[in-house]
């Protein structure tokens, strides 16, 4: 490559990088600076949570969910939630013994000064990790059981909740979720949330969370977040929806 096209490449790069939610463009500056000083780098935080393991190969859900997005997604995104979280709750007695899920639920008792930090960082702990648990290739494709019913009582029938999810999904500004949740009677709704918020916190259950922030589509659908869910419906594990409502409605 000549300077004069190098130059032109760097030029057209720059453009784009506006267009990058900042998130994504955090994580491509970070994967793209020299990684000369390995021994520089602080100690990774250590605390009460860590990094549940995907539970299948990044490419597991291929062609619908890029293995290499599927990798940043977890190893980096969902990583850097749970460090800051330990971050977040370090020597904080108010919080100790506290699960992820509390710290979502309670969160108005959550000490002021750290609430924010946990907001976002219990938020995403706690939402990755249903996310990566409702995927599955080949999972089942409609619900069963209790939330068969439930589903055809809230909304008239299967496809008209998922024609509702992914208008709540295509609907969120930014970055945020869409949620299929129940309240405490077992009575289903679909709710957005902005950011990392969490259904948890308005006292509803979550039993299935589409993420539309940008990391988790940019790379292979880049803006046309349309594509993404209609990619992502087809490998929602229906089994474990099922199994999230029945435990919920268990108590
Ligand atoms: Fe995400």
């Amino acid at each position: 490559m000549d300077r004069r096209h190098a130059m032109k490449t760097l030029a057209l790069g720059a453009a784009a990088l506006p267009l990058l939610h900042r998130d994504a463009f955090a994580l491509d500056a970070a994967a793209a600076a020299p990684a000369a000083t390995p021994a520089a780098a602080p100690p990774a935080p250590t605390g009460p949570f860590s990094l549940p393991p995907l539970g299948y190969a990044f490419d597991a859900l291929e062609p619908n969910l890029d293995a290499q997005t599927m990798q940043l997604h977890h190893d980096k995104h969902h990583a850097a939630y749970v460090n800051n979280l330990n971050k977040a709750v370090a020597g904080r007695k108010e919080v100790e013994g506290w699960s992820a899920e509390q710290l979502v639920r309670d969160l108005a008792r959550v000490p002021e000064d750290i609430r924010p930090a946990v907001r976002n960082h219990a938020g995403g702990h706690v939402n990755h990790t249903l996310f990566w648990t409702s995927l599955k290739r080949d999972g089942a494709k409609r619900p069963a059981g209790e939330l068969a019913a439930a589903i055809d009582q809230a909304f008239g029938s299967f496809d008209a909740l998922r024609t509702k999810l992914d208008a709540a999904a295509a609907g969120v500004f930014g970055s945020g979720w869409a949620w299929l949740a129940a309240d405490a009677k077992g009575a289903l709704q679909v709710v957005p949330s902005p950011n990392q918020d969490s259904p948890l916190t308005q006292g509803l259950v979550p039993l299935l969370g589409l993420d539309v922030w940008e990391h988790a589509y940019y790379l292979k659908f880049q803006n046309r977040r349309p594509d993404y869910l209609a990619a992502l419906r087809e490998v929602i594990d229906w089994d474990a929806v099922s199994a999230r409502y029945r435990d919920a409605r268990k108590g």
